[in-house]
This record gives structure tokens, sequence and C-alpha cells, in this order.
């Protein structure tokens, strides 16, 4: 046998063991827009983040096995407190989320008393329940533009802010995190990649440098794109965030081209989940995530008056 039937035999084992576990255990499974290919391919949906915590609101399944990195299945978690969350990998991080904890997060208040504190969704469970409420890339704006105050503390990453901050004439005060798969990208490969294909629309993520979104078409969240991209007469689109919308962006829009601005972008824990990996923990019943309670319901509420808004 040849070391790529090999392979494709695994990957069927490890398919087939997967969807016997979904069985057993009354698993749905998440995967984020930035998974593997082939983890994408079995999930029962895949989205962003907050899409898919929304999801399983409700659901019968007793498992939610979130494949993506932790703050997103601690969202999943908040918002379903009976069911059992797993995360697929347990070292699966978030970079950015982690760039903040909640004592520097408690000095920053006490050092801007009178601020609405807008915590972006890539935090942690103990970071959103610091916060006065949650924003997405995708409602940033619409979020901080509804809240009373005229200060706003935005927390925890500062190119997401900058953007913001640039569409309301509101004070907005950066927290200095950042993803280091977006900030990589800087203007010169934005700039080369137009020269290559003249013709395209570039969407980058408002996690990118602001110099990076001021050469592209559209700053936009994942969901944005792959609605844009459905929506748009372009034939051909430069993308600027994780490699792994791709799949969708191709799969949803055959008739279109999609290119990366940059090969830097990948993010490492979100490939983190392999197909073998992901059976592993659904057979073991691993990485259960579980939050305090009193956590939980303050983290809910600031995610909670999101959604009234957005
Ligand atoms: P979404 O909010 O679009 O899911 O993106 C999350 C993320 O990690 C961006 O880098
Ligand atoms: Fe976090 Fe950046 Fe990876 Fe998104 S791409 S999960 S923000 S490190």
């Amino acid at each position: 046998m040849d070391s790529a039937a090999g392979i494709g035999e695994q990957a069927q084992e490890a398919k087939e063991k997967i969807a016997k576990l979904r069985e057993e255990l009354n698993a749905i499974i998440l995967a984020h827009n930035y998974q593997r290919l082939e983890v994408q391919e079995l999930a029962d949906f895949t989205g962003d983040s907050l899409e898919l915590a929304r999801k399983c609101v409700g659901t019968k399944a007793e498992v939610i096995v979130f494949c993506g990195v932790r703050f997103m299945a601690e969202t999943a978690a908040i918002l379903n407190p009976t069911s059992t969350v797993l995360l697929s990998h347990h070292d699966a991080g978030c970079p950015l989320a982690d760039m903040i904890d909640v004592e520097s997060l408690r000095q920053w208040k006490r050092k801007y008393p009178q601020a609405t504190v807008v915590a972006y969704v890539n935090t942690t469970a103990a970071i959103k329940a610091e916060s006065d409420i949650c924003c997405t890339s995708a409602n940033g704006v619409k979020i901080v533009e509804a809240v009373p105050s005229e200060e706003i503390l935005f927390v925890p990453d500062q190119n997401l802010g900058h953007y913001v901050s640039t569409k309301t004439s509101k004070r907005v005060i950066l927290y200095p995190g950042y993803c280091s798969v977006h900030a990589n990208v800087i203007a010169e490969e934005v700039r080369l990649a137009r020269q290559r294909y003249p013709q395209a629309k570039v969407l980058v993520h408002p996690e990118c440098r602001a110099e990076v979104i001021d050469l592209a078409d559209a700053a936009l969240s994942t969901s944005q794109m792959l609605r844009h991209a459905e929506q748009s007469n372009h034939k051909t689109f430069l993308i600027g965030t994780e490699e792994g919308i791709l799949h969708p962006l191709r799969k949803e829009n055959q008739e279109k081209e999609f290119h990366l601005i940059s090969d830097k972008l990948l993010c490492a824990d979100m490939k983190k989940t392999t197909l073998e990996i992901l059976g592993e923990t659904m057979e073991a019943r691993n990485n259960v995530v579980t939050i305090p309670e009193e956590i939980r319901a303050k983290a809910k509420q600031a995610i909670d008056r999101m959604l009234e808004i957005a």
C-alpha cells in the first residue's frame, strides 16, 4: 500500500469512528470557518464563532463538540449550559484572547471609570464577565454607537478597535492586543497581490492593520465575506483572513476565484484539530469546557446585551 492510500484509509477510519461516536454521544459537531477542510466537511454546522455558539441554543444534543479555539467553545458553553461542550483539541487557544487578563482589565477600568467596556467575542469567559457588552467583528461599529457612553474601552484587539474608531465620533480607547495571524499581513503584500490580480476585489478581516484595511475594498468578518462573495458580480477576490475560509468560499462560489493576500494567513491553533484528534476527544469525552456559574451568568449578560442590539 502506498503512503497516500494509507493516509486515505486512516482518514476514512477516523470519519467512521466520529460518525459512530456522534450517534452514541447524541452529539452535534460544530466547525469554525478556519478549521481544516476535512473537519469542516464532516461538521453538522460551520460558521463564525458566534453563529456557531448560537446555533445550538435549545438543541436536543447532549454533547456539543466545538472544533475551533477555546474562547469559542466557552461561548457555546455560556449560551448552552445544559449541554456538555467539548473542545476538539485541549490546547487550541487564541493568542489574541490570551493577551488580556482580568487584573489588567480591572486596572484599566479604574483608570477610565466613566467608560463602557466593549469586549470583542475573542475573549475568555472571565473577560466577558468583567465587560459591559460584547461585540463581533461584524457588529463592532453598531455596538459602540448604540451604548450610551461617549467613552469606550475596547478590548483586546487594537486593530479591530481602531477600525471601529474610524466609523464613530466616540472616543475609543484601545487595549494593545492583536492577532498575530492578521497583523502579520503588510501593506506591500496587498499591493503585490493587486498587481498580480488587477481585477480582483480585496476583502480583509478588521483584525488586519489599519494600512492593510486602507488598501482593501472592504473590511469584513468571515460570515460577511461569505455573504459578500456570494452576492457580488465580481469574479476574482483577494482574501485577507485565515486560509480555512477559502474552503467555504470556493465551495459556495464555484465559478469565482479566491486567492490569499499572504501565505502567512494560517492560524496554528485552528489547525491543531485533525480527524484523528477529534475522534480521540469524542471517544474519551475529553476537554469538557466548564465555566463557574457566576462567571457564566455575567458573561452571558454581556453577550445578551450585544444580541439585543445587533
Ligand atoms: P469570526 O468572529 O469571524 O468567527 O472570526 C474569529 C477569529 O478568530 C478571527 O480571527
Ligand atoms: Fe485568534 Fe487570530 Fe487565530 Fe482568530 S486567527 S483564533 S484571532 S489567533
